[in-house]
């Protein structure tokens, strides 16, 4: 057996997973300050729910599905993204019913199989929200301000690039002119974008290939397709952001690699990034609630890639020495401190003691390692004169404190876990 998680995947580790958590929820509570709740949904959907909410011509459907059959030779698919399947929930359970706007959160794991390279993996975490229900831009504009709030908060500095795909009914005509366009450079193009250029031309919009970048660099842009509507809508998106102050970049070619999106579409990149810069994106789809059975519900909404948050250097809070290590000398003492820690962690403090049967001096440099504030020392002395020695192990100071004395030291000094 090869000792080895599978490629592209990784596992976070102590420290690291502290940083994760402390990411993960300044995003939550940031979504939740502006009325989101959370939605919980599996983990795989039946393949379908994949193949028409993303679009069956998008790489993700055609090559990135970890897709396979269950007992009953049905057809399961590992989430690739959460849209599609916050939707089939949303259709599923009628959450119209309650009244719209409808705000969601989710976290979790999505998986693709991608090649992997640095910020792409093929199980990746993704932090997002979902505003289901509103047409309107300022739906839109404040998706954006959310995601771009997040970044804020924890140091990292994004462009914001925005564009209007337009809609199903004003699209076509841009995807026509972008083909004729193409078809001229096609033997520029990698064989994937030649096979693109047939099947779903707007996806050679996305492609990473140095060459198909180039050829595509003079392409006519979608915004000068989109319909007057769907202009006046993005106009209001852009007047919103700048009223707001956001500083964003427009980028007539940035199409997205997702069928379901209908005009706005953003990303959050990175510039001193490669290829891999889109720390987050997100955009409108304004058919996928009816697509997928529901009755016509537009929604916005954006993913954050948590991955590359943390390759990005999130600004977080040291870490606190805090808590108490209890150490005991003698079996006596061993068997008071078993009850100890226990009644210290009844308060909400963070205290342990030693498994291992290890010497005092052992124990001192275990209570250091777990990055505790203090040791509280049950030595033979203390056993004999009832009394608890407390160390401050950051100042270097210790007290000796009776019973009740200890108590009240230990509610103040102890600070309950985050
Ligand atoms: P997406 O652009 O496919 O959009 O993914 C969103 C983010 O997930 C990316 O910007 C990136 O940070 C991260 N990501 C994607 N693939 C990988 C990967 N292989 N490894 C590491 N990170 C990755 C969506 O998923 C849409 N559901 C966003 C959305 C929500 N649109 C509307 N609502």
């Amino acid at each position: 057996m090869e000792v080895k998680s599978p490629k592209g995947t990784m596992d976070i580790l102590p420290p690291e997973s502290e940083r994760w958590r402390q990411v993960v929820e300044a995003g939550v509570s940031l979504f939740r300050t502006y009325g989101y709740g959370e939605i919980i949904i599996p983990v795989m959907e039946h393949t379908e729910v994949f193949a028409r909410g993303i679009g069956e011509g998008t790489d993700i459907v055609r090559k990135e599905m970890f897709t396979f059959e269950d007992k009953g030779g049905r057809s399961l698919t590992l989430r690739p993204e959460a849209t599609a399947g916050v939707v089939r929930a949303f259709v599923q359970h009628r959450l119209d019913r309650a009244g719209l706007p409808v705000k969601l959160y989710y976290r979790g794991p999505m998986f693709r199989h991608e090649r992997p390279q640095a910020g792409r993996y093929r199980q990746f975490t993704q932090l997002g929200v979902e505003l289901m229900g509103s047409p309107l831009p300022s739906a839109d504009a404040e998706v954006i301000l959310l995601c771009r709030e997040f970044f804020s908060r924890l140091g990292i500095s994004t462009v914001l690039v925005l564009n209007s795909v337009g809609d199903p009914r004003c699209r076509p005509s841009y995807v026509e002119a972008l083909r004729d366009y193409l078809r001229g450079r096609e033997g520029e193009l990698c064989a994937d974008c030649r096979r693109r250029l047939r099947e779903n031309p707007l996806r050679v919009l996305d492609c990473k290939e140095r060459a198909c970048i180039a050829a595509v660099s003079g392409a006519p842009e979608l915004g000068d397709f989109i319909c007057d509507a769907c202009r006046e809508h993005f106009r209001e998106v852009e007047e919103l952001l700048r009223v707001a102050e956001v500083d964003f970049r427009r980028d007539g070619r940035l199409v997205r690699g997702l069928d379901y999106y209908t005009r706005t579409v953003f990303e959050f990149q990175d510039p001193s990034l490669g290829a891999q810069n889109a720390l987050a994106a997100g955009g409108r789809y304004d058919d996928l609630v009816e697509e997928m059975g529901g009755k016509s519900t537009p929604a916005v909404g954006f993913s954050i890639g948590l991955e590359r948050v943390m390759n990005a250097g999130p600004r977080l809070d040291d870490e606190k020495a805090e808590g108490v290590y209890v150490v005991a000398i003698g079996d006596e003492a061993r068997r008071k401190a078993f009850a100890l820690v226990k009644d210290i962690r009844a308060m909400g403090v963070r205290a342990d003691l030693d498994h291992l049967g290890r010497s005092p001096t052992a124990q001192m440099r275990e209570a250091d390692r777990g990055g505790f504030r203090y040791a509280l020392i049950l030595g033979e002395d203390e056993m004999a004169g009832g009394y608890y020695t407390l160390r401050d192990l950051a100042e270097g100071s210790q007290r000796r404190l009776e019973e009740d004395a200890m108590w009240e030291a230990l509610r103040e000094v102890g600070s309950p876990p985050q």
